[in-house]
């Protein structure tokens, strides 16, 4: 039986042409460390890391490279950005869509003195604007949103928010997880101070890299998360002030970084607009299949446009859990069910706890799986 992969929210497969070659090539040939000694082969492997930065600076529309810092996730920009810049008294405002990246980090700080609000989300989990405007207090001192939902794809308004944000003087920071390398996201575009990005999903990189896209105000009001040596400032007990140094502390994933240099390339050439035509015309096709069945329910916006490649799937007349292990057992389908590590936006759904059947599609995902899938869920339903 083939397997149709329709797991992508949670990690890309297969990865982009020319990753697992520049992985590889970086460990066979790559050498030593960067940014510490001068010999070739180690300025040489820097010169490659920095054109890789300059790159994702672009791509996130960084006003300059340096405010492009890589970490090894998504998960780690996202506390890299809250334990940076929250103190003791701060009010820090979220979405009822977000991940637990951002939610526990969140929540943790409470425990700090950190006051949270949750600004609701409708339904469809489209981001309410005028209750997040009644949030704001003196003391907000970030508003951090998922910019779509790992659960059903739902784009929130961003640049709405940003808005609001931007009357008050409060910096936006983006959760990017569901977003980066499916639709634009760039911190001019949005408003945005802060775009928290994995490089293993959208981006089509290997794990265990990403980055934080940073604004230079944010930049410069954040601590260090993690503190050590850089190769700069060596004399100082402090971090350096320089970016990326600041943020850079230790050794990086330098063959993680080669890797999503080649996969930006790859996008680069595929074209990211066409790669989006892809996932509407495919998300689309899905969502259609699947109208009008009385037995499930699939939460989100009705307009493919209005999502990126996440369908949620809840079905009502029998266990989730089974229903996803059936997809795979009988029609090797492989899904994600349950909570999908955002509690917060299943209750915003109404699908807590019993969670849903994920399908998320990517850029090689072809229309057959896409049918494969929905006459599957049809049958099962
Ligand atoms: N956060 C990833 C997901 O939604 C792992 O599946």
């Amino acid at each position: 039986m083939k397997t149709v992969y329709l797991d992508q929210a949670a990690g890309s497969f297969p990865k982009a042409p020319g990753v697992s070659a520049a992985v590889a090539g970086l460990l066979e040939h790559g050498g030593g460390n960067i940014n510490r000694s001068s010999y070739a082969l180690s300025t040489g492997t820097g010169l490659q890391v920095m054109a890789v930065r300059e790159e994702l600076a672009a791509f996130f529309g960084c006003s300059a490279c340096e405010e492009l810092i890589f970490t090894p996730g998504a998960t780690q920009s996202v506390n890299l950005v809250l334990r940076g810049l929250l103190r003791p008294g701060d009010h820090l405002i979220i979405s009822g869509m977000e991940h637990n990246a951002v939610y526990r980090t969140a929540h943790a700080l409470t425990g700090a003195g950190i006051a949270l609000s949750v600004a609701p989300c409708d339904g469809t989990g489209a981001l309410d604007l005028d209750a997040l405007d009644r949030l704001f207090r003196p003391e907000t001192r970030l508003v951090m949103l998922t910019h779509a939902s790992n659960v059903c794809g739902t784009i929130l308004d961003i640049p709405g928010a940003a808005r609001l944000c931007r009357r008050r003087g409060v910096p936006l920071a983006v959760d990017a997880a569901q977003s980066a390398g499916h639709i634009p996201v760039r911190l001019d575009e949005l408003g945005a101070d802060a775009v928290c990005f994995p490089g293993h999903k959208g981006l089509l990189g290997p794990q265990g890299i990403g980055g934080a896209a940073l604004s230079p105000r944010l930049a410069r009001a954040m601590t260090p998360l993690i503190t050590g040596g850089t190769g700069s400032s060596s004399d100082s007990p402090e971090m350096p002030a320089e970016l990326p140094d600041r943020f850079e502390a230790g050794t990086g994933n330098l063959p993680g970084i080669l890797g999503l240099g080649a996969a930006l390339s790859y996008l680069r050439s595929a074209g990211l607009d066409r790669l989006r035509a892809h996932e509407v015309a495919l998300t689309g096709r899905f969502l259609s299949a699947l109208r009008g069945c009385p037995h499930i329910r699939v939460p989100g916006p009705p307009r493919p446009e209005d999502r990126v490649g996440v369908i949620s799937v809840d079905f009502l007349r029998r266990d989730n859990a089974e229903a996803a292990a059936d997809l795979e057992e009988r029609y090797g389908i492989l899904t994600r069910c349950g909570l999908h590590c955002a509690p917060l936006a299943h209750r915003t759904l109404g699908t807590f706890p019993r969670g849903t059947v994920r399908f998320s599609l990517g850029p090689f995902t072809a229309p057959e799986e896409v049918d494969a899938a929905a006459q599957a869920v049809l049958a099962l339903a």
